[in-house]
């Protein structure tokens, strides 16, 4: 088994608590780690605040390469990457991949995107009262950076924080899922060998307490939280006067309008409600089908569902495995067995074995059922059919939530109708609410969280204004 040691600092170590890394699949322990406590926080942090105007200064064409070179190494390890996250998350390699690549595009974006920092000459002289005055806004990295990211992209979502942080010129102390950290940690030591300079990261395992120090502790100018809707709304009330950014759940809609072709969407559909067994904070949900093609879109679906390759996250053929732990398949089988007592139908899967639980379709629920207003973050999906498309809409935003939804129509009223009318972050045309480019803006309304990740979306709120007026009336 191997044991990778934290990154503290721009050193790699070791310390007192040592953390084991379990299979969700085999059960097994996997890896070896540690956990930071007080001490190795502290030094994070003033080794942050150390280097903070090096990074604040580091020009842009050296920014733009830090993260060229990261991206490169991320793709040199790319089969090394893939195989840590099919261990640590259960996640089936050939997904996993997907996600490797993703992480590294996430990095190149943010390198494009750092030669694109804001910046503007306003016009000020407005009122009589401004006369003779010119004035530009400059953007300054905001300072210390906060980061904490959910297991279910250990790789890809640890990006979201680290590209735009590196591109805004941020120190950033990091704390992986604890469930998930070695992905982070190979990613760090790409890091440590692309020209960063030692100080402006660390990436830290770490308990709930300690981990709470990220939330509080004043010395950090902003926190990016990306996880569940209860912890990061408490988050915020906790963080002091740092700023807060905040990618939370949804339990995503997708909306099957008449003229939509079966075969593609149904293809579709079984990919957004149970890749990565749906734990995704964008997995699709909640299925609304125009009532006279429900019955065709859920013979097919079952069908399409029913191929599915289940098993060993490993290997390169499985398409669906296990969940991150069994506390989470318990939780599912007890929401669907409370629908089910309550008048739902099951269409397919409501077993258990283990952490596996097997994709499963209901219809005939109601929107206050936990399976259609809560977020699932696991396999199961609704499908009902609906008769009148603005109804449909209402149904969709009768949700706490609003990250993305998905429409497959190609009337251009009814999608005009749906984006204005929709109470989303996105939504996505022809596609699932699954979707995500990592150019994009991606975030939610309602409790699905504040401001938007994206590399030039995430680089701006890591920056801060600051205004410059000069009066030139004595210029001559
Ligand atoms: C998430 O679960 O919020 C991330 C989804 C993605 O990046 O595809």
């Amino acid at each position: 088994m191997t044991t990778f040691p934290i990154y503290l600092a721009g050193e790699f170590c070791t310390t007192a608590q040592s953390l084991a890394v379990i299979s969700p699949y085999s059960g097994q322990c996997v890896y070896q780690t540690y956990s930071a406590g007080i001490a190795e926080f502290e030094i994070a942090v003033q080794a942050a605040q150390a280097v903070q105007a090096e990074l604040a200064v580091m020009p842009v064409y050296q920014r733009y390469q830090i993260l060229q070179n990261i991206a490169a190494g991320i793709l040199a390890q790319r089969e090394a990457f893939a195989l840590i996250m099919a261990r640590e998350a259960a996640k089936p390699y050939t997904t996993a991949l997907a996600e490797v690549e993703r992480a590294a595009q996430t990095f190149l974006i943010a390198a494009e995107e750092a030669k694109r920092l804001p910046g503007e000459v306003l016009s000020i002289d407005w009122h009589v009262s401004a006369a003779n005055k010119q004035a530009i806004v400059k953007y300054f990295p905001v300072g210390l950076v906060a980061g904490i990211s959910p297991f279910n992209f250990p790789l890809n979502l640890v990006a979201h924080k680290l590209a735009p942080a590196i591109a805004a010129g941020c120190p950033m102390v990091l704390k992986p899922a604890s469930k998930t950290p070695i992905s982070a940690l190979l990613l760090a030591k790409v890091i440590a060998e692309a020209g960063l300079p030692g100080g402006a990261l660390s990436v830290l395992p770490m308990d709930r307490q300690v981990g709470n120090l990220l939330v509080t502790d004043s010395r950090f100018n902003l926190l990016s939280f990306t996880g569940s809707p209860d912890i990061g709304w408490q988050m915020k009330r906790d963080a002091g006067k740092k700023k807060v950014v905040l990618e939370l759940g949804g339990n995503a809609a997708l909306l099957v309008d008449q003229d939509a072709d079966l075969e593609r969407v149904t293809s579709k559909a079984v990919i957004g409600a149970f890749a990565f067994a749906g734990q995704s904070c964008i997995h699709t949900q909640r299925i609304y089908v125009e009532a006279g093609l429900y019955p065709a879109f859920i013979e097919l679906f079952c069908q399409k569902l029913a191929r599915l390759k289940i098993g060993d996250p490993e290997l390169a053929e499985t398409e669906f495995s296990t969940m991150i732990d069994e506390a989470n398949a318990r939780r599912i089988e007890h929401w669907v067995d409370e629908a089910v007592a309550d008048g739902a139908r099951l269409l397919a899967g409501g077993q258990r074995q283990g952490a596996l639980y097997s994709p499963t379709v209901l219809t005939n629920t109601r929107q206050t059922m936990k399976v259609c207003n809560l977020e699932a973050f696991a396999p199961i999906v609704v499908i009902e059919a609906y008769t009148d498309f603005k109804q449909a809409v209402t149904t969709i935003n009768d949700s706490s939530f609003g990250l993305q939804a998905g429409l497959f129509s190609f009337d251009s009223r009814k999608i005009n109708y749906a984006f204005q009318h929709l109470h989303v972050g996105g939504l996505i045309v022809n596609d699932v609410p699954t979707f995500r480019a990592d150019h994009m803006p991606y975030g939610g309304v309602k409790d699905s969280g504040l401001g938007r990740e994206g590399p030039k979306y995430a680089i701006f709120d890591m920056l801060e204004p600051k205004l410059l007026v000069t009066d030139h009336s004595n210029d001559g």
